[in-house]
């Protein structure tokens, strides 16, 4: 099976093959999309995402497999519900429609809904339900019908993410997952059988370029370069800046808005745990890190800081064999890989 994530920044594919219950990896491929390629989950630039396409499935040799990809996580809800039991299926479908009207922020018309029987108990039906907007899957679908390519599966990433823990053994309880991509922040609360919150926090890998780009007059290429390179420079506690102008010759500038946006961030982040304890009282065991964002330098610490726990780094390949040559990229793969294992685990529903 061949799996594909189209991200904000770049596209990353994984070939993979199930032994059992793992699965191993045959190849991987990473393809940079130029700037604003895709905008807020949209693909503008058609033609350019099947090119990059293309190339991906001529290196991984993958046209025969079944591929699965992801919608992004903008216009995606995911909501939690109960109904009493009905052991009608069709009954029970036209509840959940019912329902899913007060728990979604978009009309039916031009969304797309699924769900997922996460348990049943005591005369209780636990349901998740996801919904997107039907152009989104379109506009993911349409790239793929250029290269005449026809994704089996599309799944959504929280849940890609939430199964690579669980496919490392890391849920024991309850964690919570924050994938730092390019246009955004995504926090996932979940345990082995539910995903409790996931929010979309606009704050993202881009932001910090942006900063960069208009403090320094630079293109997004080389303010890329410099952000991977300087990560969020050091800022002085105010006692010690001497004056404004000492602080733009520096760059002080910059560090300082680097870091109020890293502040933000995780002051939202934060907000979310906050929220989930609040709602459930209950405590969440493990707080993971993931997506390219997450290694801008000072970044972990910041958040780590801001929300008072510790945080530790998904590494993806984890449990799984691969060939030595292959390259890895962590953080970039998590998705991808999270993907592939959602195909081997046991369907708990
Ligand atoms: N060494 C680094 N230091 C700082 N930032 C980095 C580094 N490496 C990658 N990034 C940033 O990570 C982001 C890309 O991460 P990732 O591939 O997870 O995002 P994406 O999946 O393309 O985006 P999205 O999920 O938002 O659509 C970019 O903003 C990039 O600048
Ligand atoms: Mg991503």
């Amino acid at each position: 099976m061949t799996v594909i994530d189209i991200g904000t920044d770049s596209i990353k594919a994984g070939r993979f093959k199930k032994r059992g219950k793992s699965i191993f990896i045959e190849g991987l491929s990473i393809k940079s999309l130029p700037y604003q390629t895709i905008r807020e989950g949209r693909i503008v630039d058609e033609a350019v995402v099947s090119n990059r396409l293309s190339e991906i499935v001529n290196e991984l040799k993958c046209r025969g497999d079944r591929i699965i990809t992801t919608i992004p996580n903008n216009n995606l809800v995911i909501r939690n519900m109960e109904l009493p039991e009905m052991d009608d299926k069709a009954r029970l479908a036209e509840a959940i429609k019912w329902e899913s009207e007060d728990h979604l922020p978009f009309p039916d018309e031009g969304s797309v809904q699924d769900f997922k029987i996460l348990s049943r108990e005591d005369g209780k039906v636990q349901i998740l339900l996801v919904a997107t907007k039907r152009d989104m899957i379109d506009n993911i679908l349409g790239v793929f019908e250029r290269i005449s390519l026809t994704p089996s599966v599309i799944n959504i990433q929280p849940m890609a993410l939430i199964s690579l823990a669980d496919y490392q053994n890391n849920i024991e309880n309850i964690v919570a997952i924050i994938d730092i991509g390019t246009s955004g922040t995504r926090v996932i609360i979940g345990d082995r059988q539910n995903i409790y919150l996931s929010r979309n926090i606009d704050i993202g890998g881009n932001d910090f370029t942006k900063i960069i780009m208009d403090e320094e007059k630079l293109n997004y290429i080389d303010a890329e370069n410099v952000k991977k390179k300087n990560g969020i420079p050091e800022v002085l506690e105010e006692d010690d800046i001497e004056s404004i102008a000492q602080m733009a010759a520096t760059g002080m500038g910059q560090g300082h808005y680097m870091t109020a946006l890293a502040r933000n961030l995780a002051e939202q982040i934060g907000r979310s745990l906050d929220y989930y304890n609040m709602k459930y009282r209950n405590k969440i065991d493990r707080i993971f890190i993931t997506g390219g964002g997450s290694r801008l330098e000072g970044l972990k610490e910041i958040i780590e800081r801001g929300i008072e726990r510790d945080l530790s780094t998904l590494d993806p390949f984890i449990n799984i064999g691969y060939k030595k040559n292959i390259s890895l990229k962590g953080e970039e793969f998590a998705v991808t890989v999270g993907l592939a294992v959602s195909e081997v685990l046991p369907d708990e529903g």
